[in-house]
């Protein structure tokens, strides 16, 4: 044996420990762990699937793709890791919290900074709608007290499904979007509408994907929170419209029972229908 046959050259079956082990000595310990973890996990599924030359071809075609889609206004690998799971996924390990206490679920990509802050009771429906909804409830602790101060930051789409971002030219500046502060009962009430479902953007590589696996693109009807107090850890989620078509399959997997509001109809009210939903805040954790 010569002493190049010593050398640990890349082969199948050693293919993990011929990449990490070159990871050097003083990376940052977390790097080591998550980028040896995945080398892990992507040589396992490559042999799992036995990839073919053309297949890895189209899968690098398709995250070309996806990136050239990416500008400021567009995320498809945000969008990507929704359909696949990753983005609740992380949300999940991230956000365990006390049972009673108010689940998260996906941001998505619609939220807008700078929204002004409006009385309690306003209607965040600058363009009308007929499906006029009230939506309102308190914002407690675990132990059932009220709690003031917290900044609740709404936003939802129109009756035909598109957000104010979306439409520019069509729909006024932050329609459907609002934020209200609680005061010392904890209560929170504004004017909106009804949400409707709606398909989140498939135009473009995450789309096809999705057509080519036989599934639909669209999300069901549901009012987004952000629900903030100093002290308390952040919600970030949604209320989903109780009886929703597609609630058993959301295209990016955000719906929780808990999560499920009731839209009951009014009569003789403002609004045609109202919305209750009460959040519970945990103590800020520090990790
Ligand atoms: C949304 O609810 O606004 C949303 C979430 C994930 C992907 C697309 C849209
Ligand atoms: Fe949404």
């Amino acid at each position: 044996m010569n002493d190049q046959a010593k050398i640990d050259y890349f082969t199948e079956a050693d293919s993990v420990a011929a990449v990490t082990t070159r990871t050097g000595a003083r990376t940052d310990p977390r790097l080591a762990e998550v980028m040896n973890s995945l080398v892990k996990h992507l040589h396992a599924f490559i042999k799992d699937v036995e990839l073919t030359q053309d297949e890895w071809g189209v899968a690098i075609d398709f995250l070309t793709r996806t990136g050239q889609m990416c500008d400021d206004n567009r995320q498809e690998f945000i969008l990507l890791s929704d359909v696949l799971g990753a983005s609740m996924l992380v949300d999940a390990i991230n956000n365990r919290r006390p049972s009673g206490a108010t689940e998260n679920t996906v941001l998505g990509p619609f939220h807008v900074d700078g929204v002004p802050v409006f009385e309690m009771g306003a209607n965040i429906s600058k363009a009308g709608g007929t499906e006029t909804c009230l939506f309102e409830g308190i914002v407690t602790d675990l132990e059932g007290q009220p709690v003031e101060g917290v900044r609740i930051d709404v936003w939802s789409d129109n009756e035909d499904g598109f957000y104010d971002v979306q439409q520019p030219d069509v729909q006024p500046l932050h329609n459907n979007r609002g934020v209200f502060i609680t005061g010392a009962d904890g209560r929170y009430w504004f004017q909106g509408i009804k949400p409707v479902s709606y398909p989140i953007p498939d135009d473009g590589p995450v789309g096809q994907l999705l057509a080519r696996l036989g599934r639909h693109p669209y999300r069901p009807a549901h009012m987004h929170f952000i629900v903030s107090a100093k002290g308390y850890d952040t919600v970030i989620t949604h209320t989903f419209v109780q009886g929703d078509h597609y609630l058993q399959s959301d295209a990016v997997f955000g719906v929780k029972a808990s999560l499920i509001a009731t839209f009951e109809p009014v009569s003789g009210g403002k609004t045609r229908w109202r919305s209750e939903y009460n959040f519970v805040l945990t103590p800020t954790t520090t990790a």
